[in-house]
């Protein structure tokens, strides 16, 4: 199964792509975190990402576009994957399409996430992320079981540094001009399915898994 998860900063695709991928057995590829990971080890595609990804911007093509092609290539993304902030732009979603043909695949199912701005803003700066583990929390909706530390391995929690104000408001000022495009793109196909992401993440994830069976 080859699915997208499309959607606004903060809708909860990572919180739920994890857990559909465990579900499903698919390989969760999401450039967001591929791209945060080269940052911390100081790669040169990180490092050049850096300023884009602080302001909220998106990083250009020819930074995200090969190591996604690398990334979507390897042995384990054979089996099914769910995208998650990849493709951002009609071009990506254009690149991805050459992909699958070379691959001689398709995909199933376009999962977009319906979360209203005002939420957005509420989960986004209340978001909290163990540094060792990368479990995400919520100061309010997902608070760990001691404050500010991880229940998983104690360490303690972190903002990501995109998600202050300003770089939340450029992030979907971002999204509304180069993503939403996308909702077209795949309209027109056919895959683009409609999931309601506000209620907790139990609902949520219920409500994902009957619009991937259906
Ligand atoms: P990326 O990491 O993809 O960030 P994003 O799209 O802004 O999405 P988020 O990770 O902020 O939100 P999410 O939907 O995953 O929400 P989450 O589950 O964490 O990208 C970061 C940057 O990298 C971009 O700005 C860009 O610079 C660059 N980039 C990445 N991909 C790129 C590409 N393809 N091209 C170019 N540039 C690219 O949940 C958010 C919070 O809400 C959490 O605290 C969570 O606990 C809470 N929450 C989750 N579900 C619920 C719920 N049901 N109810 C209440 N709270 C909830």
């Amino acid at each position: 199964m080859r699915l997208i998860f499309l959607g606004p900063p903060g809708a909860g695709k990572g919180t739920q792509a994890a857990r559909v991928a465990e579900h499903y057995k698919l390989s969760h590829i999401a450039t967001g975190d591929m791209l945060r990971r080269a940052l911390e080890l100081r790669t040169e595609l990180g490092l050049k990402a850096k300023p884009f990804m602080e302001k909220g911007q998106l990083v250009p093509d020819e930074l995200t576009i090969p190591m996604f092609v690398e990334r979507i290539g390897e042995q384990d993304a054979q089996k099914g994957f769910i995208l998650d902030g990849f493709p951002r732009n009609v071009e990506q979603a254009e690149l991805l399409d050459q992909v699958l043909d070379e691959m001689g695949a398709q995909l199933d199912k376009v999962l977009k996430f319906m979360v209203l701005g005002i939420e957005l803003v509420a989960r986004l700066s209340g978001r909290r992320f163990c540094p060792v583990c990368k479990s995400v929390y919520h100061l309010v909706k997902q608070p760990p079981k001691i404050e500010g530390f991880c229940d998983k391995d104690g360490a303690a929690l972190e903002q990501r540094p995109d998600d202050n104000e300003e770089a939340i408001l450029e992030r979907l000022e971002v999204y509304g001009e180069k993503t939403k495009p996308l909702f077209d793109f795949y309209a027109g196909r056919g895959l683009l399915v409609d999931v309601d992401a506000i209620g907790s993440t139990d609902v949520v994830f219920g409500r994902l898994l009957s619009a991937i069976d259906r």
